[in-house]
């Protein structure tokens, strides 16, 4: 732990530093040069990290397995850019043991692992990746719903261990998916996806959230505004699509979850802790919904013991966007952001824009 004095010491020279460095992109010295160094806290194909190798000096973790956060906050020390991943927790100690940082760039567009007003308020850009990856994360939500819903999971499971015996009329009934109505809770880019494939499904459409959309867009979407009770009540598959934040979490836990269908399912593939998953898993076992199918967890990678046990769940490892080609594009958007950052332009996703105004 550092002491007050050496923490603020600290913290002065850093935002001095940065305070250097963005008045000279901003002037005519060419900046960004071979000798920026860059920790990369996972793996990047070498065509999509060409970039980055080519202008800079590259640490690359080059596993699938997290980088351990001691490595981290030592590999940082010297870094002028952190490109990292949704795992790793980029605080105000690690952003103080890195005083030279101008940049974190995550690979995903959640970015609730790291603390942007820390950041910001270190002179610290933050970049995400959004859009790259909503169709593959849409699709997945639409894959949970058809699994719960028809018991997909289940009868894979089934005929493997060789139970399936014979076709009969009542045998492994689900639900049907068409007609039911899916309630979308957040309407942003992958929200209004879920909806343009369900709506495909004949599904009636429901959704809430903080503002609501221009008329002529819900029109467009086919999906009916409505609070989030009523949405809860009138739904038989509820689907999350809300970033993590404070108010976001724990955003159904007991009486939302009282308040929907004993036949609903929930789906989530936003974040875990959104759901308060001991009260997920009671509202289960007192079937007090239908089921549940799930890519994000409270405690990722740790599910709440006996969640995995039930029959009327279906538990993804979050894989959301995980396609060749939407990780290919994630990696090539964060390093797009890294570069265009330290090479003193404005990174195209940056999401604390006000850091650049503080700093000129
Ligand atoms: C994201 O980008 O936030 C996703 O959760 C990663 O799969």
């Amino acid at each position: 732990m550092l002491s007050i004095l050496e923490a603020t010491l600290r913290y002065h020279i850093c935002n001095m530093r940065r305070s250097l460095y963005y008045s000279r992109s901003l002037g005519f010295e060419i900046i960004g040069g071979i000798d920026m160094k860059v920790l990369v806290t996972g793996n990047l194909p070498d065509d999509v990290a060409a970039p980055l190798n080519e202008q800079f000096e590259v640490s690359l973790h080059g596993q699938d397995k997290p980088m351990a956060p001691d490595a981290i906050l030592a590999g940082v020390n010297a870094a002028d850019g952190l490109l990292c991943m949704i795992t790793d927790t980029v605080d105000a100690e690690l952003l103080d043991s890195a005083p030279n940082l101008k940049m974190v760039a995550n690979f995903g567009v959640g970015y609730n692992n790291i603390d942007v007003a820390a950041a910001t308020d270190r002179g610290i850009m933050v970049t995400n990746t959004p859009g790259v990856l909503t169709d593959a994360t849409a699709d997945l939500a639409m894959a949970l719903i058809l699994a719960v819903g028809r018991r997909v999971v289940e009868g894979d499971q089934h005929t493997r261990k060789g139970a399936f015996k014979f076709w009969a009329p009542y045998y492994f009934l689900g639900h049907e998916i068409s007609g039911k109505t899916l309630g979308i809770v957040g309407m942003g880019r992958i929200g209004e996806a879920v909806a343009r494939r369900a709506k495909g499904f004949d599904m009636p459409l429901l959704y809430h959230n903080r503002n609501r959309l221009p008329v002529d867009r819900e029109q467009v979407l086919g999906v009916r505004y409505v609070d989030l009770q009523t949405l809860l009540q009138q739904s038989d598959f509820v689907s999350l699509h809300v970033p993590l934040t404070s108010e976001t979490q724990h955003m159904i836990g007991p009486q939302e979850l009282e308040a929907m269908k004993p036949s609903a399912f929930l789906i989530n593939t936003s974040r875990g802790p959104v759901v308060d998953e001991g009260a997920l898993l009671t509202a289960l076992h007192e079937k007090k919904i239908g089921g549940a199918g799930l890519d994000v967890y409270e405690n990722e990678p740790v599910l709440t013991p006996g969640l995995g046990l039930l029959d009327n769940v279906v538990l993804l490892p979050h894989m959301g966007s995980a396609t060749e080609e939407t990780r290919r594009r994630m990696g090539a958007m964060a390093v797009e952001n890294m570069v265009a950052g330290l090479k003193g332009k404005t990174p195209p996703n940056i999401v604390n824009p006000e850091v650049l105004e503080k700093s000129t």
